[in-house]
């Protein structure tokens, strides 16, 4: 059977990959998708790179168990520590997501920029590879955004707790006189007013969604599997917690299922 009509695959810690999801969606209209929200083990941001790799591994089967013809891992930290291990173990194309310090490289004018991600993917080999290919006249200032992730989870996303967290990261960047500041964390483009709070326009917010989804485009063009059918595209989502918080997130998508699910 053709796998055209089959769904495109995403997965996430949680319910911050549904920032690539949307992208993604936004330009390809007909493609159907199935997103998996492994919402119980967030974060995996602090978890070692085995760890990554087996929730990585056990997110991929579920979703090959559903059809997917393609994967977006719509995650930094398991993209950067999992996606080899998935290239190489799994016959389907896997999209990967990493934080678009090339981009910010070209754009920067101070020649600083700042970049805010998990742990898991500041240590990973592959961000340290990536790391080494911009100028090296450009300093990287890199933070750990400890506990971000958890506090989106719960949906606090403009709560006073957050916008303490946050100001204690983002104001000693721009002491640091960067002017473009890198978000490499699918979780952290909801935290965009937020930070626009702190910063007003002073900073070049720079996330990887929409390089995310020409990518998505131009490998399912390229592996003959863009949808070709009429019927029009179906979103399912499936998290292993509470589905409140994604639901709110959602609330504009139509033609959704959301499933509390173990898995
Ligand atoms: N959305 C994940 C990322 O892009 C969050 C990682 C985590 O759960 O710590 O890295």
């Amino acid at each position: 059977m053709k796998a055209n009509q089959n769904p495109i695959g995403f997965f996430d810690s949680g319910i911050g990959g549904t920032s690539i999801w949307k992208e993604v969606t936004a330009l390809l209209p007909n493609e159907s998708t199935i997103y998996l929200s492994d919402s119980k083990n967030a974060p995996y941001g602090t978890k070692n790179k085995d760890s990554i790799l087996d929730l990585a591994i056990k997110n991929t089967e579920f979703l090959l168990n559903k059809n997917c013809k393609l994967i977006v891992v719509a995650c930094n930290t398991a993209t950067t520590n999992a996606i080899d291990y998935l290239r190489a173990n799994y016959k389907i194309p896997f999209i990967g997501i990493e934080p678009a310090i090339k981009p910010a490289a070209l754009k920067t004018k101070t020649k600083r920029i700042g970049i805010l991600a998990t742990k898991g993917t500041l240590n990973s080999a592959l961000f340290e590879k990536t790391a080494s290919t911009i100028d090296q006249q450009i300093i990287v200032k890199e933070t750990i955004g400890t506990g971000l992730v958890e506090l989106i989870e719960e949906g606090e996303i403009a709560s006073k707790e957050m916008e303490q967290l946050l100001a204690s990261y983002i104001n000693p960047l721009v002491k640091e006189n960067i002017d473009c500041l890198v978000l490499g964390c699918t979780h952290y483009p909801y935290l965009i007013p937020a930070i626009q709070k702190i910063t007003g326009n002073q900073l070049e917010i720079i996330d990887s969604g929409q390089a995310v989804a020409k990518q998505t485009k131009a490998i399912l063009q390229q592996h003959n599997l863009m949808h070709n059918g009429s019927a029009s595209a179906k979103h399912e989502f499936y998290i292993n917690k509470d589905k409140s918080v994604l639901e709110r997130i959602l609330s504009s998508v139509t033609s959704k299922t959301i499933t509390e699910t173990d898995f």
